[in-house]
């Protein structure tokens, strides 16, 4: 009902005493009539009658029809998607807000790829979120791999989900590079087409992955000469054997086969000599003592992608230790991707089941960090697998990570992370770090404002004496596309704030459960069930997604 009072021509009347002395309204010019007082759409219109300017959002519960179907007709659809794991409670409306890469992507349509970049400063949340996922996506049949767990932050949660922690570290286990994923064991049991797929799909994952581990003692790229004979030792080594090592790939390189003399140009010992040495003494420091007997392929972790979930877990590298850091970070997402290859191979010749994998790259910083080139290295290791059923997610503390980088072309290749993530996520960050973001994806003013609350420090608490968690613990904005961001709260369960506390060296109590009241029992919001529910309806597989 239209209750708005339109402006009028008034026709001039004829003077009276008093309206001599005002100043005559020009004639034909339309007049303003006084507002009729009445109850508009924001209240009683009129001053003094207390109407709004603003209305607020209602707030909103979830519940099943079972218990909501006493309050029809006041049940509504919700403004944020209900696909996915439930992740948290709308800020403003207080719905349960769900999400995933991989149920936005197959069961929504709403992202054009599975995948999803996750920004915060330290502290606030993202490893928590993360598992979450993983949990949720779990129930749904998904098979989470965790690649490369530096803290460990995901141990606790891999093994109670049932799944397999693998060791990797100096004296501890390693990796071999030359057989990423144990694809040797899968491309015997491959004919035709397929085996040969497979065999120049490994081909490209062991020249990415060693040419990253030979540049990163190199401190430049390979140049032509060099990856040829990279190249040509992988063939050779490929055709002669099953499963190779890296000292055998040093080995070829070494012997001077005609195959590598002819591929590089050398007529001379001399001039072979000259191309490879560079590249030999590289292969030199990687298999002695910087990088240790992690790639020498003696102890190699092979992953059973029939787990339930698994967690390649890198924490015995030390964080100073950024180069191995990087080195062991790079392999581990080559395996993994590698082994997934290897499954979905067989699944496609009918010889093994479909599955469905959510990847996590976390601390994807220091990987950057470890040398240059490894933001391109990253770029080609995820653009390999996109035919494949998988999700992913990659997560650092803020833009600044990828802007820090220093050449020109491995920034705008660490920009592309973001620009191609079909979701991003975002904590709390700085204003400045801010800056840099909005270059890359578009911000509101409210929503700018928002994430730079969330990134202030937690402040003294007068009674306790001690620093309150900081405001933008557990809040996140999850943007999609162009589209306004979803601000939500994540409030853990009582399970998993048992299983999680990244500061327990601080806090010996998990901060979350020293007050009761924050913990969340998982009845309140429908978060706490860990996607159990949300599993059932949408862990329906289909074709490949
Ligand atoms: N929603 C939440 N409610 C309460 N406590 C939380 C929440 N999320 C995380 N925490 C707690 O905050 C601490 C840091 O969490 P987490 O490790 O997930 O942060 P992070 O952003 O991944 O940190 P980093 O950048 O160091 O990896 C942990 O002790 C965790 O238990
Ligand atoms: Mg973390």
């Amino acid at each position: 009902m239209r209750t708005g009072v339109r402006a009028r021509r008034v026709q001039p009347s004829a003077p009276d005493s008093y309206a001599a002395f005002a100043p005559a309204p020009p004639v034909g010019r339309p007049v303003r009539a006084p507002r009729e007082r009445g109850l508009g759409p924001r209240g009683f219109t009129g001053p003094a009658q207390g109407a709004t300017s603003f209305v607020d959002a209602p707030p909103e519960w979830r519940g099943t029809s079972v218990q909501v179907c006493g309050l029809w007709p006041f049940a509504a659809g919700s403004g944020s998607p209900v696909v996915g794991v439930p992740l948290g409670q709308h800020l403003e409306t207080g719905a349960t807000v769900c999400g995933d890469p991989i149920s936005y992507f197959r069961d929504a349509g709403l992202i054009s790829n599975p995948s999803m970049f996750l920004l915060a400063r330290p502290g606030l949340g993202k490893s928590t979120l993360i598992q979450r996922m993983c949990i949720g996506l779990t129930a749904q049949g998904v098979t989470p791999l965790i690649l490369g767990d530096t803290r460990p932050d995901y141990t606790p949660v891999v093994e109670a989900l049932g799944g397999e922690v693998h060791r990797i570290g100096r004296g501890v286990g390693g990796l071999n590079v030359v057989d990423p994923g144990g694809l040797s064991a899968v491309i015997p049991r491959l004919t035709g087409e397929a085996r040969g797929r497979l065999e120049a799909d490994r081909k490209g994952r062991q020249e990415t992955v060693i040419g990253a581990l030979l540049e990163l003692v190199l401190h430049r790229p390979l140049d032509a000469p060099e990856a040829t004979a990279l190249s040509t030792a992988l063939d050779l080594l490929n055709a002669a054997t099953v499963r190779g090592t890296l000292p055998e790939v040093a080995a070829v390189i070494t012997a001077a086969p005609d195959r590598i003399r002819s591929a590089v140009l050398a007529d001379t010992d001399a001039e072979y000599r000259a191309l490879t040495v560079g590249v030999l003494r590289a292969f030199g420091t990687v298999l002695s003592g910087t990088f240790g007997a992690l790639f020498t392929g003696t102890a190699d972790t092979r992953l059973d992608l029939g787990a339930s979930a698994l967690s390649p877990d890198v924490s015995a590298i030390p964080d100073t230790d950024s180069r191995l850091l990087g080195a062991a970070l790079l392999a581990c997402w080559t395996t993994g991707f590698a082994a997934i290859a290897g499954a979905q191979a067989l699944a496609d010749a009918g010889l093994g089941p479909q599955r469905y994998y959510f990847a996590v790259l976390d601390e994807l910083w220091l990987a950057l960090r470890a040398g240059q080139g490894m933001a391109d290295r990253i770029d080609t290791i995820t653009r390999l697998n996109r035919k494949f059923g998988l999700g992913w997610a990659m997560v650092t503390h803020s833009a600044a990570d990828l802007q820090s980088l220093p050449r020109e072309e491995d920034r705008r290749k660490a920009a592309g992370f973001i620009e191609r993530a079909g979701m991003v996520v975002m904590g709390g960050l700085s204003d400045r770090e801010l800056g840099a973001l909005s270059d890359i994806t578009p911000l509101s003013g409210a929503e700018r404002a928002r994430i730079a609350d969330w990134g202030s420090a937690g402040t003294l608490n007068p009674v306790t004496g001690a620093e309150d968690d900081p405001p933008g613990r557990g809040h996140f904005l999850v943007k999609v596309g162009g589209h306004p961001g979803v601000p939500l709260r994540v409030r853990l369960t009582a399970a998993e704030a048992g299983l999680r506390n990244s500061n327990a060296l601080w806090h010996p109590t998990p901060p979350n459960l020293r007050d009761a009241g924050t913990v969340d029992t998982g009845t309140s919001d429908g978060a706490g069930d860990g996607g159990g529910a949300a599993g059932a309806e949408s862990g329906k597989g289909g074709d490949r997604w």
